[in-house]
């Protein structure tokens, strides 16, 4: 007997519908406690403080996406990747302390000596594509690549072919690029790899593309 198309995607729906309302408890607990410990406390402290002193220049996650960023045009406020004594020393002492523009303020006076460590502990994560791409990966696609992104997530085994094992992919970035923004449907690969174009931003998929190329395991 030959099943319609049709019926295929609504079995096949129908079974990612079940699939999911069975898994997601767990599944979403586990996500979440990922992400608590990739997000340890000092990095959530440090993003507290740099929403409340620092976004209004420097933009939500320090790329200079700011409303203020115009009024300081001469400057360009995205903050790049740097040693932590380096933050440290401009933190305190204000762009003046490292001859850079002296409209970057000095915080010694205004926040505590743990405030600064927390606030530096972000900037390492918010600075760098991978970690940034780490938190992407542990919030939306462990469930089935698995925290080690080896193919062995909860779901996995509700899935022919799996889940890849992300830690031996023989694809480059331009093809996981695709395959994340459109789904395995559009490359010709399984449907259960769902697209994520219209969830994740281009430079999220970016920083999860690097972060993958940090978990590669070569032999
Ligand atoms: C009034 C606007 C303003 C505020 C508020 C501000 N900054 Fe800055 N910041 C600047 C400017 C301007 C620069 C210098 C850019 C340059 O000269 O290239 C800068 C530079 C920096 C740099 C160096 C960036 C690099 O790539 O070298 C760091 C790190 C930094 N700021 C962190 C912070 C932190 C942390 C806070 C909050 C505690 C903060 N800034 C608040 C304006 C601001
Ligand atoms: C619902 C399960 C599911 C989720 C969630 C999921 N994937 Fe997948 N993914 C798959 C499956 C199944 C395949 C294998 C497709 C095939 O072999 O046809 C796959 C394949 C891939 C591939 C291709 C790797 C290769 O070597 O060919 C990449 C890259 C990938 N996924 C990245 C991601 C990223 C990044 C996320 C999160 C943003 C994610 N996936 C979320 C199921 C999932």
């Amino acid at each position: 007997m030959k099943t319609s198309p049709a019926k295929m995607l609504v079995t096949a729906f129908l079974t990612s519908l079940v699939a999911f309302s069975l898994l997601s408890p767990p599944v979403l607990a586990e996500s979440r406690k990922a992400v608590n410990k990739t997000l340890s406390k000092p990095v959530v402290r440090g993003g507290i403080v740099f929403k409340n002193y620092c976004k209004l220049c420097h933009g939500e996650r320090g790329d200079g996406m700011a409303r203020a960023a115009k009024l300081y045009s001469m400057a360009n406020l995205a903050i790049s990747p740097g040693t932590p004594d380096y933050y440290f020393k401009i933190i305190r002492g204000g762009g003046k302390a490292v001859k850079k523009s002296e409209f970057m303020p000095p915080w010694e006076a205004e926040l505590s000596e743990e405030q600064i460590n927390d606030v530096v502990a972000y900037l390492q994560i918010v600075t760098s594509g991978s970690s940034r791409g780490e938190v992407v990966f542990k919030t939306n696609c462990i469930l089935c690549h698995g925290i080690k992104a080896d193919g062995k997530g909860r779901a996995a085994k509700m899935y022919d072919p799996p889940p890849a094992n992300l830690t031996k992919s023989d694809k480059n970035d331009d093809y996981k690029t695709l395959i994340i923004t459109l789904g395995g449907k559009a490359m010709g690969r399984s449907e259960f790899m769902p697209p994520w174009g219209d969830q994740l931003t281009d430079q999220e998929i970016t920083d999860v593309v690097a972060y993958l190329q940090t978990m590669l395991i070569h032999e």
